[in-house]
């Protein structure tokens, strides 16, 4: 299973992905959480990631793409991979391609996830993540058992920076603007099906594995 999950701005690419990587035993490669991770450490790379992300603008491409193409080399991506996150301009989208067809691989399916902008800023806004294993809680609408703690590993839960409305609505508008041109690229290479990404997270994950196994109406 070679997947991409696109969508804007909290659609539940992240919480979806979680759960269908774990079921198949593939990894969810989110580029978010990896510049997030490398943040946290506080490489070179990451203080740098840090700056844009915080305001919401795109970390630049050449770097996303060089954490993405060393990420499908190792041992776990061989069986098959979950993108989240990426690509998200058609400059990576391009050299996605070509990552994959030195490999002699494909991307087998592309799903968007449509969630209107108002159910965005609620699910933004409510969001908590756990800052050991960046599991995504929401203190609505999945909010963990014991207030302000990850019920997978303990970890503390936090408010992510580019969560703020401000930092929000430019995420929004720079999806408009660099990543729904997307949709067509994938469209028109017959990759794209785009699910309801509102209802609960069952059906959402049920549309999903429909998706995965063939049905291409977009
Ligand atoms: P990234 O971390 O990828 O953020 P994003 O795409 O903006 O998406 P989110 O992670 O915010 O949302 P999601 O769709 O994963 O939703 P989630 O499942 O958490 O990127 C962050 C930044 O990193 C970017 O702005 C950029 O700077 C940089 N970056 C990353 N990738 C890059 C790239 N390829 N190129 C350049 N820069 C890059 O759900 C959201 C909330 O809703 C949660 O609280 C969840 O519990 C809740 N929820 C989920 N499903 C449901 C449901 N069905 N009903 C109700 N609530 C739900
Ligand atoms: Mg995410």
């Amino acid at each position: 299973m070679r997947l991409i999950f696109l969508g804007p701005p909290g659609a539940g690419k992240g919480t979806q992905a979680r759960t269908l990587a774990g079921e198949q035993g593939i990894p969810q490669i989110a580029t978010g959480d990896m510049l997030r991770e490398a943040a946290a450490r506080g490489t070179r790379l990451g203080l740098e990631a840090k700056s844009y992300m915080n305001r919401g603008a795109l970390v630049p491409d050449d770097v996303v793409v060089g954490l993405v193409a060393e990420r499908l080399d190792a041992p776990d991506a061989q069986k098959g991979f979950i993108l989240d996150g990426f690509p998200r301009t058609l400059a990576q989208a391009e050299a996605l391609e070509r990552l994959l067809k030195d490999r002699e691989l494909a991307v087998e399916r592309v799903i968007y996830f449509e969630v209107s902008e108002q159910e965005l800023l609620r699910r933004l806004t409510g969001r908590r993540m756990c800052r050991q294993c960046e599991h995504p809680y929401h203190v609505e609408f999945s909010p963990p058992k014991r207030a302000g703690r990850c019920d997978r590993c303990g970890g503390e839960l936090y408010q992510r920076e580019d969560d703020s409305e401000a930092a929000v609505r430019r995420r929004l508008e720079v999806h408009a603007a660099q990543t729904a041109p997307l949709l067509e690229y994938y469209r028109s290479r017959g990759l794209l099906t785009a699910i309801r990404g509102e209802g609960s997270p069952q059906e959402i994950g049920s549309a999903i594995r429909r998706a995965a196994g063939g049905n291409t109406a977009a």
